[in-house]
């Protein structure tokens, strides 16, 4: 009788023992008599010796890179000296070829290595993710994913699932991908805040993992026009309370993540000089940060003169002058209490200080903005002269409103990209790499 088909991942268990494993010809190299394979099924790799077997049998000319096998053999520890992934190899007795893949000009490895050009790897993200590195992000993004579910219960903290097409705007209708929702206008979702903002009454503090749209026409190493947005709401918080939780979450997800040697071995795989953030994170206000930016001659460009100049309390700041200062910095960084014009209706304002809101976006090194959160505004007549500020016709959000109307209380939240948290974490140069099927401005293909 056959053993059953084993995973990689597994094999060090199954050691001087006949196995069947199944895979991916990951990589093929012929010496003398010997053929040797690295096989590959998603869970890891595993190097096998395959001996005079390989004569001119039809399973013998078809075996190619990325072909798809079935080999069986005992697992051997690997002889002193000789280095395998696993520290183990698998030396065959009998193999077959389940899956041809081509060769010539259409082989794996003719059509994708490192001369590829950006729309090249674009086209063929499909056959990217079979990639050492890509499959290694993927795996780190499911890793994280999976801690930050376990933070959220260990705090008791409930998921739900917000619908993606809605009828509300949340950051602005500048981003806002419409369409025709059988006769009605509709919108794919920026950020499921407002939804869970409604569920504190009903489930106590929430969290989601859910897409956000931008229709952002920035072609940059941060956007996407799809991305995967963490949100969590919180209620009968303070200010500080917020900050001092979007730390500890990312600060355990990732000793979560880093626990699990699989994980561990992916993260410093791609990142070999990572270090765990230290706690507490900096936190600089916004008026600060503009006298940072002028005292370290980052200048902003003036929209109409078109000349670097200094900052001023009140500006937006870019991009680029953020990304610098954390840069500079080089540890996160909570930037907080931003001017109300530059941010969002919803946003409460700072007791005594009321031209800035209880707002915080943290910065990391490489990266940037990688979470925006803030305190809500909880009384019913300031969120509607917020809806007048920016011009919101209060109607569509009548269920929002209610929450003030139906005992209202001191919340707050925050939305994290996912994508560029791992950009972080993985030292990827673009979120693109973070995503398993990307989509930017022109692209949603594959
Ligand atoms: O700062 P943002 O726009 O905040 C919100 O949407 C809030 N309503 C979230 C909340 O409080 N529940 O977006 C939050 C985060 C950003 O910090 C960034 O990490 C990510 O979402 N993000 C994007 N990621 C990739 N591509 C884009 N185009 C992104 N826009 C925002
Ligand atoms: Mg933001």
């Amino acid at each position: 009788t056959l053993p059953a088909a084993s995973k990689i991942y597994k094999l060090a268990d199954f050691r001087t023992k006949r196995v069947r494993v199944s895979g991916w010809v990951h990589r093929l190299r012929q010496q003398k008599e010997l053929t040797f394979i690295v096989l590959r099924d998603g869970t890891g790799y595993l190097q096998c010796i395959l001996s005079g077997i390989l004569s001119q049998t039809y399973d013998a000319l078809v075996l190619a890179t990325e072909a798809s096998v079935e080999i069986f053999g005992v697992i051997q520890e690997v002889p002193e000296g000789k280095t395998a992934p696993g520290g183990h190899e698998l030396v065959a007795d009998h193999w077959r070829v389940l899956g041809a893949a081509p060769g010539g000009d259409d082989a794996y490895t003719n059509k994708l290595n490192a001369e590829s050009e950006g729309p090249v790897v674009a086209d063929n993200r499909h056959l990217v993710i079979r990639g050492e590195i890509a499959s290694a992000v993927l795996q780190v993004r499911a890793g994280i994913l999976r801690s930050f579910r376990k933070v959220f219960d260990k705090y008791t903290i409930t998921e739900v699932t917000p619908p993606c097409m809605v009828q509300t705007q949340v950051e602005g209708g500048a981003t806002l991908f419409q369409f025709d929702y059988y006769g009605q206008v509709a919108y794919l979702t920026q950020s499921s805040q407002l939804y869970l903002e409604t569920c504190l009454p009903s489930l106590g503090d929430v969290y989601c993992i859910q897409e956000s749209f931008r229709a952002e026409n920035s072609h940059t190493r941060r956007h996407l026009s799809e991305y995967t947005h963490l949100e969590a709401e919180l209620a009968f918080i303070t200010f500080d309370d917020l900050m001092t939780h979007i730390e500890a979450v990312i600060c355990e997800a990732v000793d979560d993540l880093l626990l699990d040697p699989r994980m561990s071995a992916f993260l410093y795989q791609l990142n070999p000089k990572f270090k765990k953030p230290s706690r507490p994170f900096m936190r600089l206000s916004y008026k600060d940060a503009i006298k940072y930016l002028n005292e370290h001659g980052i200048k902003r460009k003036d929209d109409e003169t078109e000349q670097l100049v200094d900052h001023v309390v009140g500006d937006d700041i870019a991009e680029a002058a953020e990304r610098q200062m954390t840069d500079q910095l080089g540890v996160p960084i909570f930037l907080y209490g931003f001017p109300k014009e530059i941010k969002a209706f919803y946003m409460k304002k700072i007791v005594g200080d009321e031209g800035f809101t209880e707002s915080c976006d943290l910065l990391m090194p490489n990266v940037g903005e990688i979470v925006g959160g803030s305190m809500r505004i909880a009384d019913m007549q300031e969120l509607l002269e917020g809806y007048k500020r920016e011009g919101i016709d209060p109607a569509p959000y009548y269920w929002f409103t209610d929450q003030r109307k139906y005992g209202t209380c001191e919340h707050g939240g925050y939305g994290l990209g996912v994508e560029r948290l791992l950009a972080w974490l993985t030292d990827r140069f673009t979120v693109r790499e973070c995503s398993l099927y990307p989509r930017w401005p022109g692209r949603a293909t594959p």
